[in-house]
């Protein structure tokens, strides 16, 4: 991990970054109507003939490939070779299974310029999304690559009193069903698949429906990195199609999926109908997250990371700032700056250099949201909408938008995308401002900006939540650096990125 290759740090000149890659990456999108993408069961392509286009989802006009779904049976026939091929690979050293991730790690890299093309084609992914697409899925190899070898290679040893002769041993679980979500099609999917198998577990991986291109090359790259084909399988397509056969299957040994709430209150329903052993479900949802901003602030600063807080990714992060909270002695300061910053923002094509803002991902979504705007016109004030380009009715793009509200009350549910609601505190109301923030019952990321250690202080040990950023923007968390992952309805708890992630995929055994 310490020496990885592609250290891009927060600060990225993406354009030295990008610019080498650029005729690449074009000919790579050139050749996206020809894109095939397949289950793929013990390392061989499944033609099931379900086959769906892929949309992109900055021009409809254009095919980005397609894709064949799988289905019940071939569902059960990767369990079957997944389960059969638990015993051998959860019996090799961990270092050995760490090896593939490293190679893993390094296909990645050399294969940027392609990974790059489907996160534009197929995510509508900007130029610098797409850079951090790669290098978090090329951190999660290397970093959990490095923690298997320091806790799973050798046995631990503990306190022995008795005299005893004793270890602990870290163990697979069995056949870990993998679901992924599209807000980071490879990165998440990659971080999921790598630490269960490295925990020893076989694995049935679905992707999200709109971007399965990205996890098929993803799976092709890890057999090629050494994982035997009956030990990954890929299951594209819907959640009713292949998520619930999938974890209706009584040989499921855990569970690692990242989506919605419901989604997940869904999968924990399912896994206990099954009447068979509880498994653990490692889940991270959804957030309703809040930045707290205080008079002894400095407003340029807050406007920066606000911006970027709110409406980088098309504000399709699950840490992406939805409410900020500004005290009323300078939000008349602060919001006319946060005016002016959005009426800076280039909505546009997300291949392009000069994008901050790509579509959102799909027609449904869009929907949404707009009806969220029209909502909030009534419901609230506007402040500010970025503008739209001329070509926005090709695809599906969303201006950011912010309006201010009274209280974060008025907001039942997460709106998935650039919409960033203001709200004005008084002072003296601080806790219970962050009361009414951790009673909404999420808790995945608040941001905090102050001057005063002790206002700082104060929030980090009142709110419930599991990222909390002092002075910086609240997206982007980065592997082995910051830790990632919420409570609440926000998630089940476990750190992607971070050094407790891997024991929850594993059984732990004393000897
Ligand atoms: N890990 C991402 C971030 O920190 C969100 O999923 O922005």
């Amino acid at each position: 991990f310490e020496d990885r290759k592609n250290s891009y740090g927060p600060n990225i000149e993406i354009e030295s970054e990008w610019g080498p890659f650029k005729a690449e990456i074009d000919a790579f999108m050139e050749q996206s109507t020809q894109w095939r993408a397949f289950p793929i069961v013990g390392g061989v392509n499944v033609e099931t003939n379900d086959t769906h286009a892929i949309d992109s989802p900055y021009d409809h006009n254009q095919n980005t490939g397609r894709m064949d779904w799988a289905n019940k049976d071939v569902v059960t026939s990767a369990i079957d070779k997944a389960e059969a091929a638990f015993p051998e690979w959860n019996a090799k050293p961990a270092s050995e299974r760490a090896i593939c991730l490293d190679k893993m790690a390094d296909l990645m890299e050399e294969n940027y310029p392609e990974l790059m093309a489907i996160c534009h084609r197929e995510a509508g992914k900007t130029i610098q999304d797409s850079i951090d697409e790669v290098r978090e899925a090329v951190d999660f190899c290397r970093y959990y690559a490095q923690e298997a070898r320091n806790h799973f290679e050798n046995p631990t040893t503990f306190k022995n009193y008795l005299g005893e002769s004793k270890e602990a041993q870290l163990k697979g679980r069995g056949v870990f069903a993998c679901i992924s979500p599209w807000n980071f099609p490879l990165a998440i999917f990659t971080g999921q698949v790598v630490a269960a198998l490295v925990s020893g577990n076989t694995v049935i991986c679905k992707p999200a429906e709109q971007t399965s291109l990205i996890a098929y090359r993803a799976v092709q790259m890890l057999h090629k990195a050494g994982v035997p084909g009956d030990v990954l399988h890929l299951v594209p397509g819907d959640g009713m199609t292949v998520g619930a056969p999938l974890t209706c299957d009584k040989r499921i040994a855990g569970v690692a999926f990242t989506g919605s709430t419901g989604t997940a209150q869904m999968i924990n329903r399912t896994l206990a109908a099954r009447g068979v052993a509880p498994v653990p479900v490692i889940a991270e949802t959804g957030g309703q997250n809040a930045m707290l901003i205080d008079s002894t602030s400095l407003p340029e600063q807050v406007v920066r990371d606000a911006v970027r807080s709110a409406f980088a990714s098309a504000g399709q992060r699950c840490s992406a700032l939805r409410v900020m909270f500004v005290q009323a002695d300078i939000a008349d300061r602060v919001i006319p700056m946060i005016k002016g910053a959005m009426k800076e923002q280039s909505v546009g094509l997300p291949y392009l250099h000069s994008t901050d803002v790509g579509p959102v991902i799909d027609k449904k979504a869009q929907n949404m949201l707009l009806e969220h705007i029209e909502h909030m016109k009534s419901a609230g004030k506007l402040i500010a909408q970025s503008d739209l380009p001329d070509f926005a009715d090709k695809g599906t793009f969303v201006a950011p938008t912010a309006f201010e509200i009274k209280s974060i009350d008025q907001l039942t549910d997460e709106k998935f995308g650039p919409i960033l609601h203001v709200v004005r505190y008084k002072a003296k109301d601080l806790d219970s401002i962050i009361d009414t923030i951790n009673n909404s019952g999420f808790g995945l990321t608040m941001g905090v900006h102050s001057r005063n250690e002790t206002t700082c202080a104060r929030i980090a040990q009142r709110a419930r939540v599991g990222n909390l950023y002092i002075n910086r923007d609240q997206v982007g968390a980065v592997v082995g650096v910051q830790p990632f992952g919420g409570q609440g309805l926000s998630g089940t708890g476990p750190k992607a990125g971070g050094p407790h992630y891997l024991q929850r995929f594993a059984i732990e055994q004393y000897v």
